[in-house]
């Protein structure tokens, strides 16, 4: 069995009752791990983006919810339900536009509600159980897009990603970063670009350093010079991951995404995206129905900097996300498979299988 990784760095940790986080907001200075106690202190990791990546939000949220589920000392099982789904409603308020999060928490909301215990522990239980389970199976999803993905690379490809869609932005192995590990480790010398992703470089500060930690050739560029790296033939492959995908193929990637994949289909480049199928949301038909996370501005002119760089009450617009256009995607890697246009007949088939 391959490693896959070279390296072993994971986003959270559940041991004995206790869930850490890696704080990604101090990376890639400092690897700090800090424990989630409460549904507040979840809540806080999420708006924060100590913990993110929408799988990986979708994971830590559901073991918040058990964490937040213990705090219940009861035994009257429809008042611990009620417990339970006050805890989900506040947890999903975090941020609004990964899918996962509401996805991981219905999950198990309606895993309870569906079912009838006998007691409260049991319920308690179960919630662990099925925690557990999503975070499980999140990791065999990316292992699986990862050989689908590599099925579409070749060696020697230069490719560019934008944000981080890795490891620490899944359970394990990330969306777009795996066919690369899984390349990297047979021998694919793999040149690959990372936009830095203003305002808050998470290719710079997460990408650049979790390919540089697995040995991988990266480059880091400011996201203004992609179409640069394009027009030099430097790059035969898009690769990113999403936050959610409507039913029509319409994808919500972080802030930039779309741009880079308008320069793609211009300069002939295929564009990628990878999406697990937790990120696919059938109830949400085209990407003008996604709700896009807007966020301070201080974000932009003021975080990273020693002294604001715009001046004082300056007007800002700082959206978290944009929404690419299905018409830009060359091709849906999920863990079930490679998904083709007409994405509105072709997500539905993957959805159903
Ligand atoms: O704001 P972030 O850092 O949570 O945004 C993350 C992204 O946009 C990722 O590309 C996306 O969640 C896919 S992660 C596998």
């Amino acid at each position: 069995m391959e490693q896959f990784l070279s390296f072993d760095i994971a986003p959270m940790h559940f041991d004995e009752g206790k869930l850490t986080l890696l704080d990604q907001t101090r990376l890639p200075g400092e690897e700090v791990y800090i424990e989630i106690e409460t549904k507040e202190d979840m809540w806080d990791a999420i708006y924060h983006l100590k913990v993110r990546g929408a799988p990986a939000i979708g994971v830590a949220a559901a073991y918040g919810l058990y964490v937040d589920a213990l705090k219940y000392e009861g035994d009257y099982v429809p008042e611990f339900l009620e417990h339970v789904k006050s805890g989900a409603k506040y947890l999903n308020s975090a941020r609004p536009t990964a899918v996962n999060l509401s996805w991981a928490l219905n999950r198990l909301t309606e895993g309870l509600l569906d079912n009838t215990w006998s007691s409260v522990e049991e319920a308690k239980e179960w919630l662990l159980e099925e925690a557990k389970t999503i975070h499980r199976e999140d990791i065999e999803a990316c292992k699986a897009m990862g050989e689908y993905g590599l099925s579409l690379l070749k060696e020697g490809m230069g490719i560019l990603t934008h944000c981080n869609a890795g490891t620490i932005a899944t359970a394990k192995y990330g969306t777009c970063l795996a066919p690369l590990y899984l390349g990297h480790e047979r021998g694919y010398d793999f040149r690959v670009f990372a936009d830095e992703t203003r305002p808050l470089l998470q290719g710079a500060r997460l990408t650049s350093w979790e390919l540089n930690k697995a040995g991988i050739d990266v480059t880091l560029i400011c996201d203004n010079m992609a179409a640069t790296v394009m027009k030099k033939g430097w790059i035969d492959a898009v690769v990113v991951g999403c936050d959610r995908m409507a039913a029509n193929g319409d994808g919500a990637n972080k802030i930039g995404t779309s741009g880079v994949a308008v320069l793609a289909k211009e300069y002939g480049i295929p564009f990628y995206m990878y999406v697990p199928t937790s990120t696919i949301d059938m109830n949400t038909p085209t990407g003008d129905d996604i709700h896009i996370e807007l966020r301070k501005g201080e974000e932009i002119y003021e975080m990273w900097y020693e002294k604001p760089m715009a001046p004082e009450g300056i007007k800002t617009f700082n959206p978290s996300f944009d929404v690419t256009d299905h018409k830009y995607i060359t091709a849906v890697i999920t863990e079930k498979g490679i998904v083709r246009p007409p994405y509105d007949e072709n997500l539905k088939k993957i959805m159903m299988k």
